[in-house]
């Protein structure tokens, strides 16, 4: 789950915000036009408003009037111009939107999306824009960032998001620089990571993400809403976003996910495949541990139509040494395919993770989370970010479910993802505040995709 996006140059550049486009502040009730950029998030109506900068040839940051955009949109083509044209809509008259449409909807929410011009963006920006993900009534602002390397591409997925005239999307605000892309955010989708090149140690990885994610920790300590939940989907991402926990004391622990909802999907994929049923049966399956190839699908908990897995699939040789290693592995076989790391899967998965969390979940079943392990009903020790079974009652929150039955098949493997995990973290202590952390990682298990 690594987007060729450069995210790192942005650590060292993340002083200027480049460029902010601005596709539909426009908000109504009444039609009065203000100057105001930011759209108060506790009103779902009201003015209209917007405000373009770009970046000059001397990087300082330039305000546009509307009238020099409307001349730069009418430049005639092939004239330098230093607007993309179509990109702009500085002042958008809302009018005469439909009010009955958008009266009963929610206050807008700030969704900042990091590696933002990746593929897994690209899947994922136009699922949350068209409602798919937080739901029809909930107008969103994208927050994106990118980096300096693919601020022109960002621009073009700004282009993209404007053309498809979704009505929930408000606003888009592009960007270099953590601090400013991610203020007031309400959700962090933390994406941007760079996959292990050639030659690289596993603790190299661990140190160069470990960077961005301290980073990006900060800047969402300092100005995102205390109330913020954040999905780290960059590899290695439990352990990213516990470094990025760790760099954000003034948010709750409890709202730092690392994303584990596309094993799970896997997971009940094969086990509907290999049942002959429909994926919708399958249900309380569990990812346990790490989103590494040490991670545990547990079929020992999960159902098929409402029975026992295992009595459904009466196959324990294949469950344990198929199945298993299927899932632990199918993001390195999927590269093999592919040529490249899974995309449209993981911006599926991640849709899934967070309607998981903004809708209640079905009585009796779970769904597979990577959360803080402090306080744990599983012995799990403390200070790890861990998958577990999770339900939630559609806040935004969950509650860790209590009571599978561990069997020592399970135990012995969970235990082999707790040693991983406690490893990475030792790995990574600097980067939390903490000092002394030896790096002992011996096992090539870091990622799926590189099996
Ligand atoms: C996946 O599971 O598909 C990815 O996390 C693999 C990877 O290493 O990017």
């Amino acid at each position: 789950m690594n987007t060729d996006d450069d995210t790192n140059a942005l650590l060292s550049r993340c002083s200027r915000f480049l460029f902010v486009f601005i596709a539909t502040t426009a908000l109504k009730t009444n039609a009065t036009l203000t100057r105001t950029k930011v759209v108060p998030s506790s009103r779902p109506v009201g003015g209209v408003s917007c405000k373009a900068f770009l970046k000059s040839n001397n990087e300082t940051i330039m305000e546009k009037k509307r009238g020099d955009w409307q001349k730069a949109r009418n430049t005639p083509a092939g004239k330098e111009t230093n607007a993309p044209l179509g990109v702009f809509v500085l002042e958008y008259d809302a009018s005469n939107e439909d009010v009955e449409k958008t009266r009963n909807w929610k206050p807008i929410i700030k969704i900042a999306v990091s590696g933002a011009a990746g593929m897994i963006s690209n899947h994922l920006l136009f699922k949350i824009a068209s409602g798919e993900v937080f739901g029809p009534d909930q107008p969103v602002a994208l927050r994106l960032l990118g980096s300096e390397r693919s601020q022109v591409a960002l621009e073009g997925v700004a282009m993209e998001l404007e053309d498809c005239l979704f009505p929930l999307l408000r606003e888009v605000d592009i960007g270099i620089d953590a601090r400013k892309v991610f203020e007031d955010a309400d959700w962090a989708l933390l994406i941007g990571a760079k996959p292990r090149g050639p030659g690289m140690e596993r603790g190299d990885l661990l140190e160069m993400n470990g960077g961005i994610f301290a980073e990006q920790g900060k800047a969402l300590n300092d100005v995102a809403k205390k109330t913020c939940k954040v999905m780290v989907v960059g590899n290695p991402c439990n352990t990213n976003a516990l470094i990025c926990m760790a760099n954000a004391p003034n948010l709750d622990k409890r709202n730092f996910h690392a994303l584990t909802r596309l094993d799970e999907n896997r997971a009940k994929c094969q086990l509907a495949l290999k049942a002959g049923v429909f994926y919708e049966t399958v249900s309380n399956v569990t990812i346990w541990g790490n989103h590494s190839t040490t991670q545990v699908p547990d079929f020992v908990n999960a159902k098929i139509g409402g029975e026992r897995c295992t009595d459904v699939i009466d196959d324990q040789g294949w469950l344990e040494n198929d199945f298993t290693p299927a899932i632990q592995t199918r993001g390195g076989l999927l590269i093999k395919k592919w040529g490249r790391s899974s995309a449209a899967s993981t911006a599926v998965s991640i849709a899934d993770a967070i309607k998981a969390l903004v809708t209640p979940t079905k009585e009796g079943d779970w769904f597979s989370t990577a959360v803080i392990t402090d306080g744990n009903p599983y012995g799990i020790q403390e200070g790890l970010v861990f998958s577990m079974p999770c339900r939630s009652n559609g806040d935004g929150s969950y509650e860790i479910v209590e009571g599978l039955k561990i069997n020592d098949w399970l135990r012995e493997r969970i235990k082999k993802s707790e040693e991983e995990l406690a490893g990475e973290r030792s790995c990574v202590a600097h980067l939390m505040g903490v000092s002394g952390g030896a790096c002992p990682i011996l096992e090539d298990t870091l990622l799926p995709g590189e099996m």
